[in-house]
């Protein structure tokens, strides 16, 4: 089994979403500056989605186009429908997400139809991106629980991936959106994913409400997950989502996975100024232990 763990920074679009005071186009791309100092290989920009909906997000087109081309860093834009997919082409991005629930209330709340519109609304997506040769990834919400319904089915989940990969997506990844999973019910819904599809195009993305989004990660690696998502400083949460805090950090993930052998290409240094540099920026307390353990240490 590989020992390389892909780490997707999500920090620049999850974690500035749900801001209650928006981070200037400046202020979101010396974010983006620094996280590609710190080794990370996936970066996800921004989201070309309503700006009425998610007015953090607007002009996430314009933040791609001010970031340096030919680096080997894949840059990625979320995107709804075709609306948002033309607008990341337009800027020659070369990745874009799309993005689905498990739950049809969810569904419903975060981009206003169902689970079964979504999709036809991706077919177009996948069909511009393939004759474009535009990488596509997916997302799959409320792997678990939805903040609407409640507990969610894993059988439901592992039909909503299997889908979304049918359809075109490389990697799908599945999100904690409310961080209420445990790693028993993270085990369940592995299970049943994985009885339709290679460990190998999954991604889990768990949010850390109730602290356990690297429990849940150990748990993942159990089973042979290799890609996951995470904030810098741990930053995030979804509008739709009430309550939800912010995603895994990537401090606390780096932790976790060079102590168990796994190699991340991170650079510890860099990473740590980029999650003091937004930590002051948002003038926020950095809720990583990592983060915190190591700059008492190096204080002490
Ligand atoms: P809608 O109102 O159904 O769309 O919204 P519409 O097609 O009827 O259009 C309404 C207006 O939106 C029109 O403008 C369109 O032009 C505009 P108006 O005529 O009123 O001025 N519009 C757009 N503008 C910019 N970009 C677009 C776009 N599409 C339409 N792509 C829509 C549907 C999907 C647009 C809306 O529901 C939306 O923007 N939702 C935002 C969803 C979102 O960003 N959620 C957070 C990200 S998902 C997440 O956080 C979960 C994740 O992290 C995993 C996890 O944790 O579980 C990924
Ligand atoms: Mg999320």
């Amino acid at each position: 089994m590989s020992k390389f763990v892909k780490i997707v920074e999500v920090g620049p679009r999850d974690g500035l979403q749900n801001e209650k005071q928006p981070l200037t186009i400046g202020q979101r791309c010396n974010l983006i500056l620094d996280l590609m100092k710190t080794g990370l290989r996936s970066i996800e920009v921004g989201s070309c989605v309503s700006a009425k909906w998610v007015p953090q997000m607007a002009h996430s087109d314009e933040l791609y186009a001010m970031l340096p081309q030919n680096t080997d860093i894949s840059f990625s834009l979320l995107t709804p429908n075709i609306k948002g997919f033309e607008a990341a082409k337009a800027v020659n991005c070369q990745e874009v997400a799309v993005f689905t629930a498990a739950s049809e209330s969810f569904t419903h709340k975060n981009i206003n139809c169902s689970i079964a519109e979504s999709f036809d609304k991706f077919a177009d997506i996948f069909q511009a991106a393939k004759s474009s040769n535009i990488r596509v990834r997916g997302y799959v919400s409320c792997m678990v629980d939805c903040p609407y319904e409640g507990a969610i089915d894993p059988r439901q989940v592992a039909q909503v991936v299997k889908k979304l990969y049918e359809m075109g997506c490389y990697e799908v990844s599945l999100g904690d959106t409310i961080g209420t999973a445990t790693p028993d019910r993270v085990k369940k819904v592995w299970q049943a994913c994985l009885a339709e599809l290679d460990a190998s195009v999954l991604a889990g993305h768990f949010h850390n409400t109730y602290g356990m989004a690297i429990a849940n990660i150990y748990e993942s690696l159990q089973h042979g997950i290799r890609v996951f998502d995470s904030s810098i400083a741990g930053l995030g949460g979804c509008p739709y989502a009430k309550g939800a805090s912010g995603n895994v950090s990537t401090e606390d993930l780096y932790y976790l996975l060079s102590h168990m052998g796994f190699e991340t290409g991170l650079n510890l240094e860099a990473l740590m100024q980029a999650s003091q540099n937004i930590s002051q920026v948002l003038q926020r307390d950095n809720p990583s232990h990592y983060a915190n353990a190591y700059w008492q240490t190096r204080c002490a």
